[in-house]
């Protein structure tokens, strides 16, 4: 515990009384504080040398700001401000561990001060990884890897946060022309799955885009995930047991920003179904596979994902993911904040999609089809149909100026509106989707 000591001290205080007021801490004092003017005292001199504690002294304009809960009269009468110990206490960014007490001439109060975070180095360093790291598919060089950095990117996969500690993850390191050959198919399989789903405008720009580097990547892993690991009481998996899946992911993300750090590209592969791979890499029946990664020096990391470069996609701005306290509360109503983008919002191009509110799977024939599910139960599987169970028409109006905006990040530059369903909410999501059409620069239209 990083302890923090206020003093509020008479002129002449006798150093064994301060002393004696501290002598029953619960740790080491890391600092001792009070008004500025009152670190001359002698006592409180020999007190800060005694404990070997840092000194560091506050003006009264910066006490007074201080909210503190033992505010004193006499101190007020006497300094101008209602606290000098507590409010030092508070000053110096510590929680108040054990409010103020007297002795005949001084007050005390103790802290305890938070641990430390990094240097502002070290702090951009990590946000540099994090801001860089990047997912790669092309400009793999074919040298080998360096295995000391190898076991280094490891080890940062294996020191991952696990639900109960379960670490329920293993890699599998594929080098082998023939078994990446055989991933490399499935991959290729799951393309023409994917692209043959896409209208024919998105099926053009998706033909643009590589979606992996199965077999220009030296190495491949295959990050796995044995859900029964450790045994029946993991602490904390019994009520979800996602959290297992969870914690292999997060290996993944320490695996990937630690590559970055050593110069070395990541291409995460999700085109294939993960028994197919599992299959033909032999795992046995209990082994799950996770992620299934391309690895390896590169020519450069490029500075934005290749989904933004390329138009296919854009960034969600951190406010639109924030909610305060409740879901859907925000600092500003974002109704409101549409209304004021739709004023600026330049006009956007893209794919034309039929949004219809009220409809269910049947209404999904066309692939520019999106079906906006508002029943309470929740409808089958499918990427087609959203399910926005509204509880209230100015909720499914946000759920509108939501759906408008993921869309206008995927891709979307006109929104087709068929209102399927006369029931208020469904009336107020088609507003909704006509504002946040209009707030990212989409043309749209009703029926
Ligand atoms: C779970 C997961 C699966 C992914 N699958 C693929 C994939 O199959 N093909 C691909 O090209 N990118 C895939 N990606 C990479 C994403 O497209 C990429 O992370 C995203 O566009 C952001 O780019 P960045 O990682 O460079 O920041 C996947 C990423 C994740 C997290």
């Amino acid at each position: 515990m990083r302890l923090v000591v206020g003093i509020g001290l008479r002129a002449g205080t006798p150093y064994a009384e301060l002393e004696g007021a501290v002598a029953d801490l619960p740790g080491p004092v890391e600092l001792i504080v009070t008004l500025q003017g009152r670190e001359t005292e002698p006592a409180f001199k020999q007190l800060a040398d005694h404990l070997g504690a840092e000194v560091r002294t506050f003006t009264k304009d910066e006490l007074a700001r201080q909210p503190v809960p033992n505010p004193s009269e006499q101190v007020n009468r006497l300094k101008g401000i209602p606290s000098v110990a507590e409010a030092a206490v508070s000053a110096a960014g510590a929680e108040l561990l054990v409010p103020k007490y007297k002795t005949d001439n001084a007050t005390v109060a103790v802290g305890r001060l938070p641990a430390d975070g990094y240097g502002a180095q070290e702090r951009a360093t990590v946000q540099r990884v994090i801001a860089e790291r990047r997912d790669v598919r092309r400009g793999f060089l074919q040298l080998p890897i360096d295995e000391e950095k190898l076991t280094r990117v490891l080890e940062a996969a294996h020191r991952a946060p696990s639900v109960g500690l379960s670490q329920p993850w293993d890699f599998l390191l594929i080098r082998d022309l023939t078994t990446r050959t055989k991933v490399h198919e499935l991959a290729v399989r799951q393309r023409d799955v994917f692209a043959a789903s896409l209208p024919d405008e998105r099926r053009q720009a998706f033909d643009g885009l590589k979606i992996e580097a199965i077999l220009d990547a030296p190495l491949n892993i295959a990050v796995t995930c044995d859900p029964g690991r450790g045994g029946r009481h993991v602490l904390g998996r019994h009520a979800d047991p996602r959290t297992t899946w969870f914690s292999a992911a997060i290996a993944i993300q320490n695996l990937w920003l630690a590559a970055r750090a050593e110069g070395l590209g990541v291409g995460w592969v999700s085109f294939f179904g993960p028994e197919e791979v599992a299959q033909v890499l032999g795992l046995p029946p209990h082994i799950e596979l996770v992620g299934y990664l391309c690895v390896g020096y590169v020519d450069h990391f490029a500075p934005a994902p290749e989904l933004v470069r390329s138009g296919w996609a854009k960034r969600r701005p951190l406010s639109w993911a924030i909610h305060d306290e409740e879901w859907g509360r925000r600092t500003t109503s974002i109704v409101d904040d549409a209304h004021e983008a739709a004023q600026n919002a330049a006009p956007a191009t893209g794919q034309r999609i039929r949004v219809i509110v009220g409809g269910d799977a049947t209404h999904l024939r066309q692939a520019e089809a999106l079906v906006v599910d508002l029943h309470e139960d929740r409808p089958g599987h499918d990427f087609g149909v959203l399910w926005r169970p509204a509880r209230t028409p100015a909720e499914a109006e946000e759920y509108g100026v939501e759906i408008a905006r993921d869309l206008a990040l995927q891709g979307a530059g006109h929104l087709d509106i068929v209102l399927n369903d006369g029931s208020p909410a469904a009336k107020a999501l088609a507003e909704g989707l006509r504002t946040g059409a209009s707030a990212c620069g989409l043309t749209h239209s009703c029926a």
